[in-house]
């Protein structure tokens, strides 16, 4: 039996370098036990046989997607991980093809754990919240979290890139995380005493949070299973969600009961009977799933997540924008900040019922430069506009819109494939060598800057006016059908 002793829970290099050698040394992965330097139980704490000697001649090659797997399950709290991923390692010595057969109950299980520390690494990038210590110029910014799994260290890039420009801390009960502004530094866990409880900017951000909660958009089951209870402690903004859940309901049980009339018999439409018309891989809920991976530009690796379209499978309209804010970044939905609050407004206003339009935007990631706590929006540029586009095209395709709305100049890039002129293009309907109706108009953003009122309100209008067409449109082809 060989006794390998790995110097932490995250020691990848470790455990390749001993693998190698065990494998080239022909050792069965039963021949091997596993564990972490600090946690081997009595027994192993005398000196062991290790590692057998190095073979010099021997080599073999494993691909970069079992690297790549290996990696990410190593961060899994399994303790059985190590022995596990040997064992596939063992296997594809005889069988490269390996990890392609899905099937085979030790590949799914590899990518069970690595499936699992995703989305420990995605809930850690959306509900760390960081609160400042001290006072400008000297502040730091210090966060408390609870990882499920050993993910502290592999995440902590993500945080370095996206607050760049802050000193920060991600306290947590094994290891901590801490930025400089040049590198990264990790040091042993801390108890939750240690963490942080107020600071100054943390009642803008709750004033923020209630301002955006959409009592129209709250589907509570939803909302706790993206925002787990168990994360609730430590975000400022979850004191809120109770009184705010309360609150939408109280509304909503008093429009139910102001509007209990039943439509006049002539005027119901019994819904179609339809059939799903696409294969599941078309579908809106296919396609965001397949974007959730996407890397074809470089944006995923500083988002927080894919934000795709939002909407019924089957709508009239399809509304696109530029790309996802920094709200949408971390809810991992379209316009659902200030600018989808002026869109909500306009379309209201306009006559189109916001809950029938497909959402959207040109770019599915946020782009953006760290400023302080804050994040700036940048443009997208034409490369990330173009390699985005296949993802507009796919969800075209599968909601198969009467007209779509492309708002703002990336919008229209992306939509009509070349640079328009907005003010030149906007409010008349474009038919595309494909058929495709569209309509350009700005983006609500675009309104929001506005610095001057009498501007705001007068392109306002103009902006409810080009969605009044878009009803139109609608209503003529409804009739045509
Ligand atoms: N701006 C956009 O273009 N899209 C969003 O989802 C939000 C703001």
């Amino acid at each position: 039996m060989h006794y390998i002793t790995l110097d932490s829970d995250t020691d990848f290099n470790g455990w390749r370098k001993a693998a190698r050698t065990l494998a080239l040394n022909q050792v069965k992965p039963a021949d091997v036990t596993w564990t972490v330097q600090g946690s081997e139980p009595e027994l192993f704490a005398a000196p062991r046989d290790a590692l057998p000697p190095e073979t010099p001649e021997g080599r073999f090659s494993v691909s970069a997607r079992f690297v790549d797997l290996a990696k990410s399950a190593i961060l899994h709290r399994d303790p059985e991980r190590f022995s596990q991923l040997y064992g596939v390692l063992w296997r594809l010595r005889g069988n490269h093809d390996l990890l392609q057969v899905a099937t085979d109950p030790d590949v799914a299980r590899l990518q069970a754990l690595s499936k699992t520390v995703h989305r420990d690494q995605h809930k850690m990038k959306a509900f760390v919240r960081f609160r400042e210590i001290g006072r400008e110029p000297k502040s730091r910014y210090v966060a408390w979290f609870e990882p499920d799994h050993h993910i502290v260290e592999a995440t902590a890039p993500f945080f370095a890139r996206r607050f760049a420009d802050m000193a920060w801390s991600i306290l947590t009960p094994e290891v901590c995380a801490h930025w400089d502004g040049h590198a990264v530094s990790i040091t042993p866990g801390v108890p939750k005493s240690q963490a942080p409880t107020q600071d100054r900017l943390e009642e803008t951000w709750l004033t923020y949070y209630a301002s955006i909660f959409n009592p129209a958009r709250l589907k509570t089951k939803a909302m706790q299973s993206e925002m787990p209870k168990k994360y609730w402690k430590n975000l400022p903004e979850a004191a809120l969600i109770r009184p705010l859940i309360e609150q939408a309901e109280r509304l909503s049980g008093a429009m139910i009961a102001a509007e209990a009339t039943e439509p006049k018999r002539s005027q119901r439409r019994e819904a179609p009977m339809t059939r799903p018309v696409h294969a599941d891989r078309d579908s809106v809920e296919a396609l965001r799933d397949q974007a959730s991976h996407c890397r074809a530009c470089e944006l995923w690796k500083d988002a927080t997540q894919t934000v795709f379209g939002e909407g019924p499978q089957r709508a009239s309209v399809m509304m696109v924008g530029e790309q996802p804010g920094d709200t949408e970044d971390l809810a991992g939905k379209p316009f659902v900040g200030p600018a989808g609050q002026m869109l909500d407004r306009a379309l209201a206003e306009a006559g189109i019922d916001r809950g029938k339009v497909y959402v959207t935007n040109a770019v599915k990631h946020f782009k953006f430069v760290p400023r302080g706590k804050f994040r700036l929006h940048q443009k997208p540029n034409s490369a990330e506009i173009k390699a985005c586009r296949p993802w507009y095209e796919r969800e075209k395709a599968s909601v198969r819109p009467e007209l779509v709305v492309a708002m703002g100049a990336t919008a229209a890039q992306s939509v009509l494939g070349k640079t328009v002129p907005i003010t030149r293009s906007r409010g008349y309907i474009i038919k595309l060598d494909d058929g495709t109706h569209v309509l350009v108009t700005v983006h609500p953003s675009y309104l929001l800057r506005l610095p001057d009122e009498q501007a705001r309100a007068r392109e306002y209008a103009r902006f409810v006016e080009d969605l009044r067409i878009v009803a139109e449109h609608l209503g003529k082809a409804a009739r045509a059908a």
